[in-house]
Order: structure tokens, then C-alpha cells, then sequence
């Protein structure tokens, strides 16, 4: 309900200056830390997609934690997307730009024939997921869809993945 998602909205936590100066970091820690909001954000990720997709990836770290969920609440596989050099014989690399760094992630498997929901905590300038759908596509998956929880509208990330779902946007 409107309601749910309203206190499930107010967790998210605020810290200037996080990781480095100028950074105001949103941390959806106590949003996972809660379990309504838990249930209640997983909910909001997967309705748009329900019947669409039947394997969640997520990015290292945090995508990690709600494909879990997702994947759990909605009985798909789980792909998990690393940073550098953590894949054993990984098949697909991407580098990319982040908000406040660089990053490379990879994946293994072959994703021939997988529709794929592609989750994150929070859409910043979009680096990570367009790197995430590449990557998705590279191994040779069909992006189902993309959800996130929390859209950073200032740094304009849906210029690079126009098509993802934001639970919230701040
Ligand atoms: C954060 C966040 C997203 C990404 C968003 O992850 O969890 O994955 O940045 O930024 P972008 O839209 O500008 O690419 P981070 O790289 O800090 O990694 P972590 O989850 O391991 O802390
Ligand atoms: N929170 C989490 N991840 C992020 C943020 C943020 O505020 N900005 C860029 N990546």
C-alpha cells in the first residue's frame, strides 16, 4: 500500500560526504534491516516483470542482497555479477565509470535463452546497470527488465538505461 511504501521510503538513511566529499549517500540498510519494508520493496521491484523473467542478477555489493530476495520471493535463479577478479572462468567482462570511481564487473555461465530482471539499491548515473545489461547481454541473456529501488534523478542515469523501474527517486 501507499502507506507501506511511504515507511519503507522514510528508512532510507542520508550521510553527507560518504564515501568522499560531496557524495550524499542514501544507504538502504535499514530498509533491508526492517522486514515489512523488506516485503514490501521486494514486492514493489518484481509486480512490473511478475511472469517475465525467470533469472535475477544483481551487482556486487548490495544488488547481491535484493536479487536474493527477489529471487527467493519469486522461486527464479539468482546470477550474481562481480567485481574484477572474484569469477572463476568468468565469459563476460565490462568496464565502467562510477559516480566516484571505476569498476570492471564480470559474470560466468551462458545466459542463452534466460529472460533476466537486473536489480540494484540505487541508480545513480547509471554506469553499473547499463554496464550490468552489457554484461547480461555479452553472456547471451534477454533483459527482462530493470528495477531499482532508489533513483538519484539529478545524475540523470535514465539517460543510460531509459527503460528501469525505480521503487522511489529522490
Ligand atoms: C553503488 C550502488 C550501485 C551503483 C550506482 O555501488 O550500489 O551499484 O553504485 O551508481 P551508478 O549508477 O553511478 O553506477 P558501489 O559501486 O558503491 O558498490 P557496493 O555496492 O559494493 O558498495
Ligand atoms: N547510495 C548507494 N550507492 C550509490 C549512491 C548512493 O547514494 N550514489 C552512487 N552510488
Amino acid at each position: 500500500s501507499p502507506d507501506d511504501l511511504a515507511r519503507a521510503e522514510s528508512r532510507i538513511a542520508l550521510t553527507p560526504d560518504f564515501p568522499t566529499p560531496g557524495v550524499l549517500f542514501r544507504d538502504i540498510g535499514p530498509v533491508l534491516a526492517d522486514a515489512g519494508s523488506l516485503a514490501t520493496v521486494t514486492a514493489a521491484l518484481a509486480a512490473p516483470f511478475e511472469g517475465r523473467y525467470d533469472l535475477v542478477a544483481g551487482v556486487e555489493a548490495r544488488g547481491f542482497l535484493l536479487a536474493g530476495a527477489l529471487a527467493a520471493a519469486t522461486s527464479t535463479g539468482l546470477l550474481p555479477i562481480r567485481k574484477a577478479g572474484k569469477t572463476p572462468n568468468p565469459t563476460a567482462s565490462v568496464d565502467f565509470a562510477l559516480e566516484y570511481g571505476v569498476a570492471t564487473i564480470e559474470a560466468a555461465g551462458d545466459l542463452t535463452g534466460r529472460r533476466v530482471l537486473v536489480v540494484d539499491d540505487v541508480l545513480a548515473t547509471g554506469g553499473t546497470l547499463a554496464a550490468a545489461v552489457s554484461l547480461v547481454e555479452q553472456l547471451g541473456g534477454e533483459v527482462a527488465g530493470i528495477a531499482v529501488v532508489l533513483e538519484l534523478t539529478e545524475l540523470r542515469g535514465r539517460e543510460r538505461v531509459p527503460q528501469a523501474h525505480a521503487v522511489f527517486t529522490a
